[in-house]
């Protein structure tokens, strides 16, 4: 249960997360869920947290490719997976305003960050993006140094499994950027798309925009004291023609056949860090972790729709952790697939070849894939 302590720290941490329109997205903040969804406990952040505002935006995200480079928007065998800043953990990672979060073996985390346009406004302003606004893919790992990570040896490479690659950690959960319920604070041109006025009404909540989360569960074998890694990789390409559903799992930009391809990458990345403690820990406050009190202990999701839902986890997210079907999560595909036609919070675009209607119809806001998704990437 929350105390009215850690609720006002919550807010307060919402609304400085809320507080400044820009550009770009990285995980800012994290959050326990407890079974039914509600977060509890104290907030927790980022590796190296920086207040937005407090340094120019461009040196807190890290984009790959990166803008400038001679031979292209290409992906080089050895761009690193994290920001300079983010690559070690050390006694600067953490502090007392910007601490890490606790969390026990098989607890629920929200990772928390900020939309920008990203889904409020996507169609105005980039019509080529695929339909859920790219794909989070979560990469989980007790080694904590990242100073010699390649996204090529992580991303698309890590499996479910943990055999994938270097086999140095694991892909944990795909999500689509757009959660569903994330929107903005209505823009001064207007809620031309209509979907903060939408999802306003259909996810009551106090603050003028409402943060997206990628909300992922800590594995269940990680061990008492030990931290665990989580990268953030929001992939986000540019693709040949609107009205894909999800990028392909490939950040290949050759064209076979026709077939809708990428045509430029583009993928930010960040990275959070979650120390695991004892499930009976103080420190989770009245929520405890599933173990405690039961050695074969899991986390059973008995999500309640909440009042608030800044407040809350994402119940889709929490009851399948492959929103997004990859070949790296082993369930037999061989390239991106949504896992059902309703699961793309917009998926009623998918096909349609960028020409809207603005605001866009209610049967699209409601969500779903209400036409048959004809234009998946194969
Ligand atoms: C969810 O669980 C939390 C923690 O036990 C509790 O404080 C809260 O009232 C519950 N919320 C709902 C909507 O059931
Ligand atoms: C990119 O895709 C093309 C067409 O499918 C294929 O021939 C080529 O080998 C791929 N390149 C890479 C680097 O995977
Ligand atoms: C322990 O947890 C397991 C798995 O959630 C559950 O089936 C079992 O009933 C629990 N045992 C007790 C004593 O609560």
């Amino acid at each position: 249960m929350p105390t009215a302590a850690s609720r006002g720290l919550l807010a307060a941490a919402l609304l400085s997360l809320l507080g400044n329109t820009a550009a770009h997205s990285w995980p800012e903040m994290t959050m326990r869920l407890a079974p039914n969804g509600t977060m509890v406990g104290k907030p927790g952040f980022d590796r190296t947290h920086h207040v937005r505002g407090s340094i120019p935006e461009d040196d807190i995200v890290w984009l790959l490719p990166p803008n400038g480079r001679p031979d292209g928007k290409v992906i080089h065998p050895d761009d690193k997976i994290a920001r300079p800043d983010q690559r070690k953990l050390d006694g600067s990672s953490y502090n007392a305003e910007f601490p890490m979060l606790n969390a026990a073996p098989g607890d629920f985390v929200a990772l928390l960050y900020t939309e920008n346009g990203h889904v409020s406004a996507a169609d105005v302003a980039k019509p080529g993006k695929p339909i859920n606004r790219g794909t989070v893919y979560l990469y989980g790992t007790t080694q904590n140094d990242l100073s010699s990570a390649n996204l090529a040896d992580i991303h698309l490479t890590w499996t479910a499994d943990g055999t994938g690659g270097d086999g140095k950690g694991k892909l944990l959960a795909t999500r689509n950027y757009d959660d569903g319920q994330c929107h903005e604070a209505p823009p001064a041109a207007g809620d031309r798309e209509g979907i903060i006025t939408f999802r306003k009404k259909a996810f009551p909540h106090s603050n003028d925009a409402l943060s997206c989360q990628s909300d992922l569960q800590i594995p269940l074998n990680t061990k008492i004291g030990e931290v665990f890694t989580v990268i953030w990789v929001w992939d986000w390409p540019t693709m040949s023609e609107p009205g894909i559903a999800v990028p392909p799992a490939t950040y290949n930009t050759t064209s076979t056949l026709g077939e809708p391809h990428v045509i430029e990458p583009q993928l930010y990345t960040g990275v959070v860090d979650v120390k695991i403690v004892d499930p009976c820990d103080d420190s989770l406050g009245a929520v405890k972790g599933p173990t405690c009190g039961n050695a074969s202990g899991t986390f059973v999701v008995n999500f309640a729709i909440p009042d608030d839902y800044s407040h809350a986890g994402a119940k889709a997210q929490m009851l399948n952790p492959f929103l997004v079907k990859v070949p790296q999560a082993g369930l037999g595909v061989s390239s991106a697939t949504p896992a059902d036609t309703n699961s793309i919070p917009l998926g009623g675009l998918v096909g349609n070849a960028g020409t809207f209607s603005f605001p866009l119809p209610d049967a699209i806001l409601a969500g779903g894939g209400r036409r048959k998704d004809r234009r998946q990437v194969r």
